[in-house]
């Protein structure tokens, strides 16, 4: 689907890939952003930058009225982009407590799925449009320094085919973009050869315009959903040798 002249609504805009879409999508001729932030004052350098098509809403995606005022706030959008999302902590065992990872699933899924399904009326009244995904490479494969985060990216990716199917009807697409590691705050203190967001950005909405349904946006992302196809069996013994490795030498 064409960018132009769409009018969205992008979770997480405040910083990171999130400000990347939203800036990307304006690049793309989008009529109106809406750029989400947990809080308005976050949003205020994308504002300033950009003027009047960048509309700043206030948006926790966990918090039900702030899903509700986004939907009577923005009721003319068709393109929703569920960008928001945490890593908290390490393997589930390590934890040991279930807290953080479910506060991973309360943003990355719950808080996914219920935008999804709160904005799908919107984009359907509006004449259809897409709803846009960011899932991960994690959603392919679970890789345990990332044990908890990996399993609410693959929860997601399975919502996302869901919705594919179930909102076709309505004239909605439903996408889901994968990459590696990205270069934002999230992966800060994580060491690797990192993607730069604005690329990610560029390549995961140039994937929607050709109309891909699931974009690898990067080298990791498609070499891990080749060898899935194609050498599987080697694939477990890389994710635990790399986790060791993880272990050994960094630390989140
Ligand atoms: N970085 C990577 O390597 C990588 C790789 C693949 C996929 N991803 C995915 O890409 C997306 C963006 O991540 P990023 O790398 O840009 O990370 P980031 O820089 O940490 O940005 C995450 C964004 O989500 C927002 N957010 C957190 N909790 C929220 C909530 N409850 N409601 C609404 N917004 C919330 C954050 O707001 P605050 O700034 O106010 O905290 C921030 O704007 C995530 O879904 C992530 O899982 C990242």
């Amino acid at each position: 689907m064409k960018l132009e002249n769409t009018i969205a609504l992008v979770t997480g805009a405040n910083q990171g890939l999130g400000k990347c879409y939203a800036e990307e999508l304006l690049r793309l001729g989008a009529a109106k952003v809406y750029a989400c932030g947990l809080t308005l004052e976050s949003l205020d350098p994308l504002c300033e930058a950009h003027g009047a098509r960048i509309v700043p809403l206030k948006l926790d995606v966990t918090v039900r009225d702030d899903v509700s005022a986004a939907v009577s706030a923005a009721g003319d959008v068709t393109v929703l982009l569920n960008n928001a999302g945490i890593l908290e902590h390490k393997g589930l065992v390590e934890a040991g407590s279930s807290e953080a990872f479910r506060r991973e699933m309360a943003v990355n899924v719950f808080g996914l799925a219920d935008m999804s399904l709160a904005f799908a009326p919107v984009i359907a009244g509006n004449g259809g449009g897409a709803i846009i995904n960011m899932l991960s490479a994690a959603s392919l494969a679970n890789f345990p320094p990332f044990g908890s985060y990996c399993a609410t990216k693959a929860a997601a990716m399975s919502i996302t085919h869901c919705l594919r199917y179930e909102l076709k009807t309505q004239g909605i697409e439903v996408f889901g973009i994968y990459a590696g590691l990205i270069d934002t705050d999230m992966l800060k203190s994580i060491r690797g050869e990192k993607s730069d967001p604005e690329d990610i950005a560029a390549a995961a909405l140039k994937g929607v315009e050709a109309g891909i349904m699931d974009i690898d946006t990067d080298a990791r992302a498609k070499w891990l959903r080749a060898t899935l196809v194609e050498d599987p069996e080697s694939l477990e013994a890389l994710q635990h040798e790399r986790a060791d490795d993880f272990y050994k030498t960094q630390s989140m």
